[in-house]
């Protein structure tokens, strides 16, 4: 199923990843994001540099499914760790949890479309927490709201509600880092012609919440549809189409016109 607005078959994608200078400033000189493309596919962002140690682990993993995205999340010093949209392939994620020694004490969902929450029950066990929005069906144990922190040792992931793609979408925030789910992709966003889906609340999300956070944050998609795996807000800001439309109705143009303006704008 194609859930969203736009899917970029790249398969040259990788060759033209650039590790945002602003993340390696941030990090300090033992820290950055480490991008890998292994044989087997697994490609990851980490801010572990070439082992050293920092205090937050952050990796993007393939989830098979369309092109989806899980993420990692982990405190270095407590090794207690966080799986966000485990999808229908887990066995990577799986694999980087146990390379790490990481022990996962929550599992969140940025929306409960099926390809996100497909592998859920391979890590929601025991005393693992499932964490998503308040009214999810898959009927969370912690139930969050706009602004809800979860508290992975010395990590906090903070949960914004913004839907539009799905009623339950929300992102996280975890340092510079935003999971943005299905609301925003790279150079596009979610669709939103589902049932529980809303443009107009989509709208807002976008425009009210995601670009009211600074430039500088990083932007982490649920699917890996864009020119490369991951951005920023300001590089969003500047270049995504649908962030161009600043009033509603060009938006929903654009949405309702999207294969037309791929074609006329060679957008593959
Ligand atoms: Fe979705």
């Amino acid at each position: 199923m194609r859930n969203a607005d736009c899917g970029m078959e790249n398969q040259e994608a990788y060759s033209a990843i650039r590790i945002p200078q602003s993340a390696i400033k941030e990090a300090g000189p033992t820290c950055g994001i480490l991008l890998h493309k292994a044989s087997d596919g697994l490609r990851y962002v980490s801010t572990t540099w070439y082992g050293k140690e920092c205090p937050m682990i952050f990796e993007q993993i393939d989830a098979g499914g369309d092109r989806n995205f899980s993420y990692l999340i982990g405190d270095e010093t407590t090794r207690l760790g966080a799986v966000v949209d485990p999808g229908y392939d887990t066995s990577k994620l799986q694999a980087r949890v146990n390379a790490l020694g990481l022990k996962v004490a929550y599992v969140l969902n940025t929306h409960t479309h099926h390809d996100h929450i497909a592998g859920n029950d391979v890590f929601h066990t025991g005393d693992v927490k499932l964490a998503a929005y308040k009214e999810a069906k898959v009927n969370p144990e912690i139930k969050l709201d706009h602004g809800a922190e979860i508290q992975v040792g010395s990590v906090t992931i903070k949960a914004l509600f913004t839907p539009g793609h799905y009623l339950d979408s929300m992102c996280f925030l975890v340092g510079d880092k935003l999971i943005t789910g299905d609301t925003l992709f790279v150079g596009c966003i979610g669709g939103s012609g589902f049932r529980g889906s809303s443009a107009e609340k989509q709208f807002h999300s976008l425009f009210d919440i995601i670009l009211k956070l600074d430039d500088a944050i990083e932007v982490y998609p649920g699917h890996d549809y864009g020119e490369k795996p991951f951005s920023s807000v300001g590089y969003e800001r500047a270049n995504n189409p649908f962030l161009q439309r600043t009033n509603f109705d060009e938006f929903m143009w654009l949405k309702e016109h999207w294969e037309e303006y791929k074609a006329e704008h060679g957008i593959p």
